[in-house]
């Protein structure tokens, strides 16, 4: 197959952000690794003070994929991001190659799904640019190629994805409107992680006594937290976020060798706000595969939170937002 873009229409170009997520109730562990298909699904809220926005152009001179992240040039030609451009040309029928330019306000590969924004905000930017229907469901399948957290992010408010067959459905459950909630994010570190997610869960997966206690009792969590967040519950929701986070973390500390992402300054921001939800403040923790912790909280309490919390001992500094809306294309 070669090109079947004609010279002489319009460019293929668009430019698309999109925000991270981060789960409430978590992923951490494949079914199947060549699909990257979860082997639980997840609960997230989508961070709206943190963004990535992609501008990608198939152009009929290029030989090969370029990427550009944050203005360094990546190894485009195989792996997940070579996976996710070829299944946007064949759903297209375009063969043209594209430069691909994304950049990120805030750390990347620090425990902050920078991945699920990048590859939501590639998704979004490569339908427009070769004219795919926004609303195609096989894009939620193309961005789980590049991350299995990047679907949710597709999505703004809370977003539920569940394993459904031999895929995956992925939903908005409220608008951001619908509950007035905000994450503070916490950052302890800027440092990128040792281990990604990718390798981490796959060795969780292969060597912690835990892993399958993981998977077995993580349906109820997520029937759970769904029930209450519809019933806008929040520290039932509290309580169970943190009990799934904290299991989360009891695998990857079992795992071989351990994943330790925690910092110092991850356990005392922990424990203050502890202190903060046993003093009557709608605020509770988590925190995914890196030292940054994000609380989530109740809008009305989000400044006290944020100034309680950046006062701790060795937090670098806070971001602080309301939920944000789903990826979109906002330019040409
Ligand atoms: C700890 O989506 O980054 O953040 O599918 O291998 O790209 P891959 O993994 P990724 O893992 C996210 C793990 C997590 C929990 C979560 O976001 O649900």
């Amino acid at each position: 197959m070669r090109l079947v873009h004609d010279n002489e229409s319009k460019p293929l170009r668009a430019v698309a952000i999109a925000h991270p997520n981060v789960a409430l109730i978590k992923y951490w562990g494949k079914r199947e690794v060549s699909a990257n298909l979860p082997a639980v699904g997840s609960l997230s809220v989508t961070l709206g003070a943190l963004a990535t926005e992609t501008r990608i152009e198939f152009d009929p001179s290029l030989e090969h994929d370029l990427l550009l992240l944050n203005g360094i040039e990546q190894p485009a030609g195989h792996g997940r991001l070579a996976a996710c451009m070829n299944a946007l040309r064949d759903l297209s029928g375009c063969d043209l190659y594209a430069r691909v330019e994304s950049e990120n306000d805030f750390p990347t590969g620090a425990g902050l799904a920078s991945s699920a924004s990048g590859y939501a905000a590639l998704v979004t930017a490569g339908a427009a640019a070769l004219g795919i229907d926004a609303h195609e469901t096989r894009l939620i399948d193309i961005a789980r190629i590049g991350s299995g957290s990047a679907p949710r992010s597709l999505f703004g408010g809370m977003v539920l994805l569940e394993n459904d067959g031999d895929g995956t459905v992925c939903e908005q459950i409220i608008t951001p409107e619908d509950w007035a909630l905000s994450v503070v994010v916490v950052i302890t570190s800027e440092v990128p992680k040792p281990v990604t997610s990718r390798d981490g869960m796959e060795q969780s997966r292969l060597s912690s006594p835990y892993y399958a206690a993981w998977v077995d009792t993580h349906a109820d969590d997520l029937r759970q937290a769904v029930g209450y967040v519809q019933d806008r519950d929040f520290f039932a929701l509290a309580e169970l976020a943190e009990h799934n986070c904290l299991k989360m973390h009891s695998v990857m500390l079992t795992t071989r060798p351990p994943l330790l992402y925690w910092l110092p300054a991850t356990l005392a921001v922990m424990h203050r706000i502890g202190e903060l939800r046993a003093g009557g403040l709608p605020v509770f923790f988590t925190i995914d595969a890196g030292p940054q912790v994000k609380a989530v909280c109740q809008t009305e309490v989000a400044d006290e939170v944020t100034g309680a919390l950046g006062a701790v001992p060795g937090v670098l500094r806070t971001i602080v937002g309301e939920l944000g809306y789903g990826a979109r294309v906002v330019g040409g």
